[in-house]
Order: C-alpha cells, then sequence, then structure tokens
C-alpha cells in the first residue's frame, strides 16, 4: 500500500503510486461510456464540425479549469471530497457548509453509478453476444450471420423489454466493479486503471485503423468535422457544454477523491491538462472509430444509446471480421465503462470510511449492494415499472422513468450546481495562498485560470443551469 499522509500530517492514507498512475486512473474515470456513445452520437447530430468546436472551447476554458479545482481541493485536503472541503473551508475561515457541495457530489455519483453499471451490463451482455457469434461461426465472416435485419434491430428492445436479464447483468458489472474497489487506491484501483488503459487505447487505435482501411473514413471525416456556423444554436451549445463536464467527470466529487490521493510533488496543472487532453483526443477519436463503420453500411446515426447497441452491431455484420471487430469493439467500451464505473463507486467509498470511520471492503460492498438495487429497479423501469416516474410531479422530469430521471436529475442539476459552487468556493472564498500553493501555476497562465475561475465558469455554469431548468428559454 501507498501511503500519503493527510494535510494535518496524522493520518496516514492509501495513494497512487506514482504520477502516471494518478493520470492514468483520472484518464480512465473520464473516459467512459460518455466519450463512446455520447459525443459521436451528439456530435453528429448536432451539427458536426460546429458542435465539436465548441465543445473543445468548453473543455478548455469551462472544463479545465473546474477540473483543476477539484483536484487541488482533494490534494489539499486528503481526505474524502466532504471532508476535504471542509478542511479547506476552516483553513479559509468560511463555513464548514461549504462541505455539503462535496456532498451533493457524493450522491450524484451514486445516482449515476446505478444507472451507469445498467448500461455496463448491457456491454456485458453484447461481449456475450459477439463471443458466440465467433464459437459458432468463426472469426472470418461478417458478425450474426444467418440473422436478419429484422432479428438485429429486435436485440436491443428485446434486452430492454427483459428486467431480469439486465438485473442480472448491472449485478455482474458491480460486481466487476467493487472487486477493484474493495481492494483500495494502490491494489485495486490503480491496478485496474495500469491494465485497462492501455488495453483500451491499443484496442481503440487498432479499431480506428480497421475503419479507416475498410470503412468510409473520409466521409466520417467529413460528417463530424465539416463546419457550419449557422448549426451553432443555443440547444447545440448546451449539449456541448453539459458533454463537455460530464466527459470530464466534473460536478461530482469523483476528481476531488482521485485527487486527494496524489502526492504533493505532482504539478496539478500539468496533470488536469494532460488528463483533459486524453478525454478529448479520446472523444474524437471515437467519433473517427464509429462513423466509418456505421456509414460504410449505410446506417444513419440515430442518435444516444441506439448508435452503440442497435446501429453497430448492424454494420458489424457486413463488415469482414465483423465478428471479432465486435467483440473487440465491445470489449474496448467495457474497460472505458469499467474504470468510470471504479471512480464513481469510490466517491461514496472513500466518503463512508471517513464519515464513520468504517473498514474499505465492508463499505464497498455495502454501497455497492445498494447501486445494484438502485440499477436493478431502472433496469425495471424500461418494463415492469415503465409506468412510474418518481420525479413526474416536477415539470421538468415529467414523464421519466427511474433511469432517465437519474441521469436528468444528475445532468441537469447536480452536476452544474456543483461545478458552480466548487468554481465560486475556489475562486472567491478559499484562501488564495493555499490555492496558489497547490495549482502548480505561475505569472500569466495563473492569473487566467483565476480569471476564467472566478467570472467565466460561475457565468457559464449559471446559464447552463437555468436553461437546463427552463429549456424554453433557449432561442431553437
Ligand atoms: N466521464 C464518464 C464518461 O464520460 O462516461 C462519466 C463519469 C464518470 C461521470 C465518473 C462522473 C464521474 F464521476
Amino acid at each position: 500500500m501507498v501511503v500519503t499522509t493527510a494535510s494535518d500530517g496524522t493520518t496516514p492514507r492509501d495513494g497512487w503510486s506514482s504520477r502516471s498512475a494518478f493520470v492514468l486512473a483520472a484518464v480512465g474515470a473520464a473516459v467512459g461510456l460518455g466519450n463512446l456513445v455520447r459525443f459521436p452520437a451528439e456530435a453528429a447530430n448536432n451539427g458536426g464540425g460546429a458542435f465539436v468546436l465548441f465543445y473543445v472551447a468548453c473543455i478548455v476554458l469551462i472544463g479545465l479549469p473546474v477540473l483543476l479545482s477539484e483536484t487541488l481541493i482533494g490534494r489539499h485536503g486528503q481526505a474524502s471530497a466532504v471532508e476535504s472541503m471542509k478542511r479547506l473551508a476552516a483553513e479559509s475561515n468560511a463555513s464548514k457548509w461549504w462541505g455539503g457541495i462535496a456532498g451533493l457530489g457524493v450522491a450524484a455519483a451514486f445516482m449515476i453509478l446505478a444507472f451507469y453499471c445498467v448500461i455496463g451490463g448491457w456491454v456485458l451482455y453484447y461481449i456475450g453476444l459477439f463471443a458466440a457469434d465467433i464459437v459458432q461461426s468463426g472469426i472470418s465472416g461478417g458478425a450474426l450471420t444467418g440473422m436478419s435485419a429484422e432479428d438485429i434491430k429486435a436485440i436491443f428492445p428485446d434486452l430492454l423489454n427483459n428486467g431480469f436479464t439486465m438485473s442480472v447483468l448491472d449485478v455482474a458489472f458491480v460486481v466487476i466493479t467493487v472487486m477493484f474497489v474493495a481492494r483500495g487506491v494502490s491494489g485495486g484501483i490503480e491496478k485496474a486503471s495500469v491494465w485497462l488503459m492501455p488495453a483500451f487505447f491499443m484496442l481503440l487505435l487498432g479499431i480506428t485503423i480497421y475503419g479507416a482501411f475498410t470503412g468510409a473514413f473520409s466521409e466520417a471525416v467529413g460528417y463530424l468535422f465539416t463546419f457550419d456556423a449557422s448549426k451553432l444554436t443555443g440547444p447545440v451549445m448546451l449539449a456541448a457544454v453539459g458533454q463537455a463536464f460530464f466527459s470530464l467527470s466534473l460536478g461530482v466529487a469523483g476528481m476531488m477523491t482521485y485527487g486527494s490521493y496524489v502526492g504533493r510533488d505532482v504539478n496539478l496543472a500539468k496533470t488536469s491538462a494532460t488528463i483533459a487532453f486524453a478525454d478529448t483526443s479520446v472523444a474524437l477519436i471515437a467519433g473517427l472509430c464509429i462513423f466509418p463503420i456505421v456509414l460504410a453500411a449505410g446506417l444513419s446515426s440515430d442518435g444516444g444509446l441506439g448508435l452503440m447497441f442497435d446501429t453497430l452491431p448492424h454494420a458489424f455484420q457486413s463488415m469482414p471480421f465483423g465478428t471479432l471487430i465486435g467483440l473487440a469493439f465491445f470489449v474496448m467500451v467495457g474497460f472505458a465503462a469499467l474504470t468510470s464505473s471504479i471512480s464513481l463507486m469510490e466517491v461514496p467509498t472513500a466518503w463512508a470510511i471517513d464519515k464513520f470511520g468504517l473498514r474499505r471492503a465492508p463499505t464497498a460492498i455495502s454501497i455497492a449492494v445498494a447501486a445494484a438495487v438502485l440499477g436493478i429497479l431502472s433496469a425495471y423501469s424500461f418494463n415492469a415499472l415503465s409506468g412510474f416516474h418518481p420525479l413526474g410531479f416536477i415539470p421538468l422530469f415529467e414523464g421519466e422513468g427511474i433511469f432517465s430521471a437519474l441521469d436528468s436529475v444528475t445532468a441537469k442539476l447536480f452536476m452544474p450546481i456543483g461545478a458552480l459552487l466548487v468554481s465560486i468556493f475556489v475562486g472567491w472564498i478559499a484562501e488564495r495562498r493555499l490555492i496558489d500553493n497547490e495549482n502548480g501555476l505561475s505569472g500569466g497562465l495563473h492569473r487566467f485560470w483565476l480569471f476564467l475561475v472566478r467570472w467565466l465558469c460561475p457565468l457559464a455554469l449559471t446559464g447552463i443551469l437555468i436553461v437546463g431548468i427552463f429549456p424554453s428559454l433557449l432561442p431553437a
């Protein structure tokens, strides 16, 4: 176990064994279903190049400053997110209630964990589907041979109708996740990132190169990057900012928690920039990985989850070595989803360990059980519980089942509120000297970062929050 010392110089804590371990773990947290499913679909549906450019601007000008703010709060506190916020607030003579921001984040991370593992379960299902296909028909032909177009189209809706299968898969994904979290930071979480992230990158590059040779690569480049400024409407901009925050895992105390395991010698500014760069590159490469395959099969991109779970399996059917590529693709998605779900589970686990002085393994297992229960309810919200709308009394969440309500509440409220309050806290409340000691910046860059955290981030995040709650305020 790697040990770092808390800022009060007392409690020894488990931590990352090196800077690169932290980078891999944080990139693992950031790179996930958001990069592979949501980014390509949103980019394609929201005007390609204009969306992509605006997205990158959001990452640099809003996402990166908040990412640095979150990691520095964690590193300074050397404790769970709530405790770290409280410590920095106390040292800055501010109210200890600021710890509540991180408390919101802990709740949000738990809610995301619950529905994220349901999707992780779907990924397991598709891994099984393609693996069985290889056993049956070998690797040389296209995927899912012998299935008609209708049969393939029915796979995903059939899965969504089957609450029991989804529940079993959800539990399986939660169990895989907790096996790493229960083993601790250096002994479990770090091990997962150090093995899975390089494997993920190799699979991503391999499949992208395959798509470049066998798929419609130049068409895909045109599709994703053609710049049409007229497409940059209010809703498109809102989608880009929301996606940037989700993709960098901000506003849910995840990066605070991971930051708390970082040693004092690490330059947080450089490290945050590396994390944001890697996350954005993966999102862009994911677009270049998926669309050549989809477009070559003459399919169109329908948005959201359908792109991955409906359109792609269809496309793999007509590709050379489609079964093998299909299997490699879903294994890659599984790796990315797992390193993200590990980070999501770590947030409430670290909080409960700190708050109640509990041991890690039983704490992680209890949180896993709670997440599995909520996940199972989410799985049934596609079928038996589809008529149950837990937040139906709030107009913003009207008609949403459990799965979709968890997604909306966290994306529209918890994440922007969390990130907004973090930027206000770091920009205005926390003692300057403490922040300056941690952030690894100097000179003009330091002043620019401070400007972004003090002004641009709070303004942009307030805007996102308001139009997220009152979408009708957005000009179309
Ligand atoms: N960033 C992850 C993705 O893009 O899929 C999702 C996520 C993971 C959000 C961890 C928040 C978090 F704490």
